[in-house]
């Protein structure tokens, strides 16, 4: 199937069950706007993440990179209004953009945006005592994703789930001799995860307008 397909399906599921609103919408222009890449997640994996949100109750979300806070705008509309979310975006030009556009969502008081690069504010976190989480979205430079999953299930109750987005990378993923960076962390993430007990995992491919990709998810163990 073309690649163009899998975009018209995409826009198809994002017109009619998983539609984005005029406040997201404008998140998404506000970002064209400042030059920011337009890399967040398409409407059908918003809905997804809100979906997951609210599949376990979860009341305390931390996500790695924010950009223009559309994910996290999808997020926080999922958490109960005394629910948190703790957003690291390590470009504070991004980190601008993004409190506007949850402002503009009227989730200033439950998002939590911290500027600096995630393996900076993530001891920062630790002494505030932040967590446990219910739920981790990982999203941010793809060479940690192994240290933020690391970091994020010893910080996860169980029953919560995290989330690895762009795990499969155009089907790199495959490629055990590949030295591009990026690929081996998330081969390196899977190698991990499948000796570790604690938590079960299993990533899913995934087309669409962000063309062949993928993500992991995982439970934590009770
Ligand atoms: C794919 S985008 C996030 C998209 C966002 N989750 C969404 O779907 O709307 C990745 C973001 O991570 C940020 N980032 C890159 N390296 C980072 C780091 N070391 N710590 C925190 N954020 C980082 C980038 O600046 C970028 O805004």
């Amino acid at each position: 199937m073309p690649e163009d397909r899998w975009a018209v399906v995409d826009r198809f599921v994002g017109a009619t069950i998983a539609a984005d609103d005029d406040v997201l919408r404008h998140a998404v222009e506000r970002c064209e706007a400042a030059g920011m890449p337009s890399i967040q997640v398409s409407p059908p994996q918003g809905k997804l993440l809100a979906l997951l949100v609210g599949s376990i109750g979860a009341r305390t979300v931390l996500e790695f990179g924010t950009l223009g806070g559309y994910s996290s705008i999808w997020i926080g509309r999922a958490l109960p209004a005394d629910g948190s979310l703790i957003t690291l975006e390590a470009d504070p030009g991004h980190a601008e953009v993004a409190r506007e556009n949850i402002a503009e969502a009227g989730l200033s008081d439950l998002v939590d945006l911290r500027v600096g690069p995630a393996l900076e504010t993530l001891p920062v976190l630790e002494s505030e005592g932040a967590g446990p989480f219910d739920l981790v979205f990982i999203d941010a430079d793809k060479v940690n994703t192994p240290e933020y999953f690391a970091w994020s299930l010893d910080r996860t109750r169980p029953g919560g789930l995290i989330v690895a987005d762009n795990v499969v990378r155009g089907g790199t993923l495959a490629e055990a001799d590949s030295d591009d960076p990026t690929i081996e962390a998330q081969r390196r993430l899977h190698e991990w995860l499948a000796g570790e007990g604690r938590i079960s995992a299993t990533t899913i491919q995934t087309v669409g307008v962000k063309g062949h990709d993928g993500f992991t998810l995982g439970l934590v163990a009770g």
